[in-house]
């Protein structure tokens, strides 16, 4: 007998073809693959954005330069400052730190500049209105842009680049600076752990640089 072309049903049937019927298949594909794009999606905003900014950015940036910068406190400058003999001021020198960025490294505590600050307690500090009791100057000289020091011996600052002379109020005694130490902005700010009894206070400065050779304070951009 000739054999037979019939074969069985069940040698044709795909089992996973019963498990799912066939009009469900391409959307839950379709599912999957918006799935997929949306997370890409996301994941791009939440990486892409961020690197944008941060390239767009040229050069190395301070998290805002003009910002007060907290210094010292109040109670550290008499503590530690060196006692002016004519005048009973308290004369202390700081750094004013800051967190350099660019697009690829973060430098932190980079010194941005240095202040004098000047204290005299014997005028009622007014902690609103410190500048009476309370003056800070950047160090750079505004004649060249040395770093002035305290010569306590003068009781004066000194610059020993071209022997630029100031009295403690900033003003030009001798030399070629042509104009006074440049005064920063300051504020104090109570600290909250000080007893009310004997209050203490951070000294917070806004840093800023000014041209060298002009006749009065023009901050460089
Ligand atoms: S840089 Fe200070 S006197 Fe010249």
């Amino acid at each position: 007998m000739p054999e037979s072309t019939h074969h069985s049903p069940m040698a044709i049937v795909n089992p996973q073809a019963d498990a799912v019927p066939a009009e469900a298949k391409p959307s839950r594909r379709g599912f999957m693959r918006w799935a997929l794009r949306a997370l890409q999606a996301i994941i791009g905003a939440v990486l892409g954005v961020p690197a944008v900014c941060y390239l767009s950015q040229s050069g190395p940036r301070a998290s805002g330069r003009r910002e007060f910068r907290r210094v010292a406190r109040l109670s550290e400058i008499v503590e530690r400052g060196m006692l002016s003999p004519n005048t009973g001021k308290r004369v202390y020198e700081v750094p004013v730190w800051d967190t350099l960025r660019d697009a690829w490294t973060i430098f932190p505590n980079e010194i941005l500049g240095r202040v004098w600050l000047v204290f005299d307690p014997q005028v009622p500090l007014d902690p609103k209105r410190p500048e009476s009791a309370l003056t800070a100057f950047t160090s750079a000289c505004p004649h060249l842009g040395c770093s002035v020091r305290y010569a306590l011996d003068a009781d004066q600052f000194v610059c020993p680049c071209h022997a630029g002379v100031f009295d403690l109020s900033g003003d030009v005694v001798d030399g070629p600076p042509p104009r006074p130490m440049d005064r920063l902005a300051v504020r104090l700010v109570r600290d909250q752990a000080s007893p009310p009894n004997r209050p203490d206070y951070f000294v917070e400065v806004r840093f800023q640089e000014f041209l060298p050779e002009q006749p009065t304070p023009i901050p460089k951009t």
